[in-house]
């Protein structure tokens, strides 16, 4: 490090010799011969003029980031994989995945060494951070590793599948003093982000409800794969509804949870409710693939997966994981729909509703305030406030940015390698993380206890 800084300081001084000719030679100056030791004056004066720390932030700038993804699948490959390669100031230098046929397609797209030993690739490979995109249950065993080697790293969210998994990150992420963000890309979402301005500036008051109905028009995504069992995700309301909850946490400023109830449960995608005749002696499923009703355009729900190198009949041979698996056939463990309602200690109270059959995809959000009222539309890209005495109303429309997620996906990426250069501030912790997950847990076990669990 020190080596590499006394050269570093050389090459800028040179660097700035051969600005500071330039001016002199705009003004008329006679510099391009002057000796050597008057370099060294010119960068001392240059020393002086600008902060040690701004120098310090032109090499940051100049070395690229070693990056590894943990976990090549979609949000890996598709999301962060590609946004990764884009960036001038990253490399992707490793992949690890336990799955050896999906991280050689991944490999071919995004280059890099490839593991599907997490260990050998943390020895092996001088990395300066890694994002994790496994399922949700491996997140906490691969954070921990990643910490532990000292490693920074963005976790896609959930943090963890229970609030004590969230915790062993946390105290990782404590011994290591490494930067370890939440993947909390909602918080990017240029809508959200700018409902959040209007709060802190006061607009509607103090908040004392907020509603949010997420219709999700991909039943199949969660249904079809691991997200619907709750051994991979600790249940939807974590793997999904942790994103909700933060919202929450976050617009009212992170108050601590009292009281968390929940009614949810699994109406549609169950065996007796398949919306087609069978006919003697053709089975369903077990993928779209491979399924006669899905390829004869009986089943309505058919979504055969067209990546077939990642999500082929070979990649499954590794490991037994099928994206397309029948929904109504799966041996499903989450709720297709269902309210989670959670008590704040400062009186607030929300509601989140989850419902994953339907014919389109949004959020809405109603924000209550004591002054204004707020009512939001993902999908539209709106937020309109009327005032509570006036009933004047005020539309805002949150122009489309590039970029998954509703152009969150980019500025979550961006978040986290500033804050490793220590640019910005993280702007989504692991407590945060483990907050969301907290009343996710809680809301699981009200649905199986039929109860309100109390913190
Ligand atoms: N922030 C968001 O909007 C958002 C959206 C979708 C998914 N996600 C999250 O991203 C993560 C990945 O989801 P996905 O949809 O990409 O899943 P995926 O199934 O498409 O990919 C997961 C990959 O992880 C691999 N894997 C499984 N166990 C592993 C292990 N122990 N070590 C290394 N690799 C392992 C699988 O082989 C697969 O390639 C999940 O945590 C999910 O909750 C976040």
């Amino acid at each position: 490090m020190v080596v590499c800084s006394g050269v570093a300081l050389r090459l800028c001084r040179d660097k700035v010799w051969k600005i500071t000719i330039h001016l002199r030679q705009g003004y008329g100056g006679q510099a391009s011969n002057a000796p050597f030791s008057d370099r060294n004056k010119v960068f001392q004066a240059f020393l002086k003029t600008f902060e040690f720390a701004s120098i310090e932030r032109v090499f940051r700038m100049e070395k690229k980031l070693k990056v590894g993804i943990i976990g090549c699948g979609a949000r890996g490959r598709l999301a962060f994989g590609a946004m990764l390669k884009d960036r001038e100031d990253c490399e992707i230098c490793a992949l690890h995945d336990t799955n050896i046929v999906r991280m050689r397609e991944v490999q071919a797209f995004l280059g890099g060494n490839m593991y599907t030993d997490l260990d050998e690739m943390l020895e092996k490979e001088n990395l300066d951070c890694a994002v994790i995109t496994t399922p949700d249950a491996e997140h906490e065993a691969c954070a921990v590793k990643v910490l532990n080697h000292g490693i920074n790293i963005l976790i896609d969210k959930p943090l963890a599948v229970s609030a004590q998994g969230c915790q062993n990150v946390i105290d990782a992420m404590n011994k290591s003093g490494k930067i370890a963000m939440m993947g909390f890309n909602l918080r990017h979402h240029p809508v959200l982000k700018r409902m959040k301005e209007i709060i802190d500036q006061g607009t509607l008051g103090k908040v004392i409800l907020i509603e949010n109905r997420e219709f999700y028009d991909a039943g199949r995504t969660y249904m079809a794969r691991w997200n619907g069992k709750k051994s991979y995700s600790g249940g939807l309301w974590n793997h999904k509804g942790s994103h909700d909850f933060d919202i929450f946490n976050w617009y009212l400023g992170f108050p601590k949870p009292v009281k968390v109830s929940c009614f949810a449960g699994m109406n549609v995608f169950r065996p007796e409710n398949i919306p087609f005749k069978l006919e003697k002696d053709i089975p369903v499923g077990p993928g779209c693939n491979c399924c006669y009703y899905a390829k004869n355009g009986i089943c309505k729900d058919a979504h055969p997966e067209k990546d077939t190198k990642m999500w082929g009949e070979e990649a499954i041979k590794e490991d037994g994981y099928r994206k397309d698996s029948c929904m109504y056939m799966s041996d499903l463990s989450a709720h297709d729909n269902g309210f989670a309602i959670v008590e704040y200690e400062n009186g607030a109270r929300v509601c989140h509703m989850e419902c994953f059959v339907c014919g389109f995809s949004d959020r809405i959000y109603t924000i209550v305030g004591d002054r204004a009222i707020a009512q939001v539309s993902l999908h539209n890209r709106t937020i309109r406030i009327t005032d509570r005495w006036t009933k004047e109303n005020f539309t805002y429309e949150v122009p489309m940015t590039d970029g998954g997620h509703g152009g969150a996906d980019p500025l979550l990426l961006d978040n986290f390698i500033r804050t490793v250069k220590g640019e910005v501030e993280n702007l989504s912790t692991l407590e945060q993380g483990k907050l969301s997950t907290s009343i996710a847990e809680a809301a699981e076990l009200s649905r199986e206890r039929g109860e309100t669990i109390k913190f």
